[in-house]
C-alpha cells in the first residue's frame, strides 16, 4: 500500500475527475458500473471520461466472484490496457472491492479511482485499502489490500439510492459515532432520522475509519475495533441470508449485532443501564423489531465460530469500553452470545407490547 491516495469530497464529480486525470497520463481509462450505476451514476461523470470504454457487470453481491473478475479482466486484456491504464469503479461497495481487486492484480496492478455511490461505501467500503470477492460461500475470501489513487464522494449519488440500502448504510455511521465519538452520538440520537445530514456524516465516518486505518492497515490491532456489532451481526446476516424473505440487508443485521454487543458491554460493566438503553431505543425505534426465535438463536450460534476475526477457536469481539471508545479482542462465548440475543429478543418484545 504504497500509493497515498486523497479522499476528495466534491459536488461535482465529472470536474474532479477532469483535473485529477489532467495530472496524470492515463493510457487507457475503463470504467466499471452495474445496470443501477449505469443508469444513475454515470450520466454525471461520462463528460470527464468521454473516451472510456465502459463496462457493465450485474449488481448485486452474488456478482462479486471469480466468474465477474474473469469478466472484467477478459475485457482489460480485450482492449489491451497497459500498466499505464486507470479503471475507475462507479457503484457500491460490491463494485469499490471487485473492481479495485481487478485492477490491482491486473498485470500486477494498475491504477484505480473509487467513486462510491451508496452511503454503505461512502462511509465504510471505498476508506482502508481492503479489495476482494467471495469464494466458496465465503465473503471476502480472496482479496489483497492496495490503495486507489483516489476516492471521490459525492453524497449527491444517494438521491437515487432506495431507501432500505441507504437506512443500511446508516448502520457503520452509528457504529462509527459508538466506537469513537459520544458527542457525534449525542447529536444523531437528538435529530430526526429525515434531517440527517448526509454530507456532515459521512464526512465524519470518514474521518474516523481514516485515522484508524491508517494508524494499523494491515488490521494486526486497532482496526478490529470497526468490527463492532459485526461479530454477532454477522451471524445473524449469515443465518438468515439463505432464508429469502426473512433475509437481512448488512446494516440491519449489523443494528442487531450492535445490541447485543452493547449488552455485553453493560454485563460486564463498561456501559451503564441508561446507555445499552439509550442504545437498544434507538437502534430498534431506526432498523424496527427482527423477530429472532430460540430456534433461530440455536441456529445463530455456529455462525459465529466462523468469524475470520476470531483465533484458534476463541471468538474475539469488539466491545464498547464506553460509549464512544471500544476495546478489540475481547473474549466471548458462545453462552455469552446466546445471552445477547436472549436480551435483544426480549427487547423487541417489549417494543410490541
Ligand atoms: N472494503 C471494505 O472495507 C468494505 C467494508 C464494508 C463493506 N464492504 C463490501 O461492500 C459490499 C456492500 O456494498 P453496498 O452496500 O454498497 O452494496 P452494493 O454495491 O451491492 O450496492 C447496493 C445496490 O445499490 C445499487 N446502487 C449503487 N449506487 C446506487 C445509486 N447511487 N442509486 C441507485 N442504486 C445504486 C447497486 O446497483 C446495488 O443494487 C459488500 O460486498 C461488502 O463486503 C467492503
Ligand atoms: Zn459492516
Amino acid at each position: 500500500m504504497s500509493k497515498n491516495s486523497e479522499i476528495i469530497f466534491t459536488q461535482n464529480v465529472a470536474e474532479t475527475l477532469t483535473t485529477l486525470l489532467a495530472a496524470k497520463r492515463h493510457s487507457k481509462i475503463m470504467v466499471l458500473v452495474d445496470e443501477n450505476t449505469r443508469k444513475h451514476c454515470l450520466p454525471h461523470v461520462i463528460d470527464a471520461i468521454a473516451n472510456a470504454t465502459v463496462i457493465e457487470i450485474k449488481s448485486g453481491e452474488e456478482a462479486k466472484n471469480l466468474d465477474t473478475c474473469s469478466q472484467i479482466w477478459k475485457e482489460m486484456t480485450r482492449q489491451q490496457l497497459d500498466r499505464k491504464a486507470l479503471l475507475i469503479n462507479l457503484g457500491g461497495g460490491v463494485i469499490g472491492d471487485m473492481g479495485g481487486f481487478c485492477a490491482a492484480t491486473y498485470k500486477r496492478g494498475i491504477d484505480f479511482i473509487q467513486v462510491p455511490t451508496t452511503l454503505l461505501s461512502q462511509v465504510d467500503a471505498s476508506v482502508g485499502g481492503k479489495l476482494g470477492i467471495d469464494f466458496m460461500g465465503l465473503k471476502n475470501h480472496i482479496g489483497v489490500f492496495e490503495k486507489p489513487l483516489a476516492v471521490l464522494i459525492n453524497t449527491g449519488f444517494l438521491a437515487t439510492l432506495s431507501k432500505a440500502e441507504l437506512r443500511s448504510g446508516y448502520a457503520e455511521i452509528i457504529k462509527h459515532c459508538l466506537i469513537a465519538d459520544a458527542d457525534k452520538w449525542k447529536e444523531i440520537i437528538a435529530t430526526p432520522y429525515d434531517r440527517l445530514d448526509w454530507q456532515d456524516l459521512a464526512e465524519h465516518s470518514v474521518s474516523i475509519k481514516s485515522k484508524v486505518t491508517e494508524e494499523d492497515p494491515l488490521e494486526n490491532g486497532l482496526r478490529k475495533i470497526l468490527n463492532f456489532g459485526h461479530t454477532i451481526g454477522h451471524a445473524v446476516e449469515s443465518y438468515f441470508l439463505p432464508l429469502g424473505s426473512k433475509k437481512l440487508l448488512h446494516g440491519e443485521a449489523i443494528a442487531v449485532g450492535m445490541v447485543a454487543e452493547a449488552y455485553l458491554a453493560y454485563q460486564r460493566k463498561f456501559i451503564s443501564e441508561a446507555d445499552l438503553n439509550q442504545i437498544t431505543t434507538y437502534l430498534l425505534h431506526i432498523y424496527g423489531a427482527v423477530a429472532i426465535s430460540d430456534f433461530d438463536i440455536d441456529n445463530i450460534l455456529p455462525y459465529a465460530l466462523q468469524d475470520k476475526k476470531n483465533e484458534s477457536n476463541t471468538i474475539l469481539c469488539t466491545l464498547l469500553a464506553e460509549v464512544g471508545q471500544a476495546n478489540y479482542n475481547q473474549e466471548i462465548s458462545l453462552e455469552d452470545i446466546r445471552t445477547a440475543l436472549e436480551y435483544y429478543t426480549v427487547q423487541v418484545g417489549e417494543v410490541k407490547k
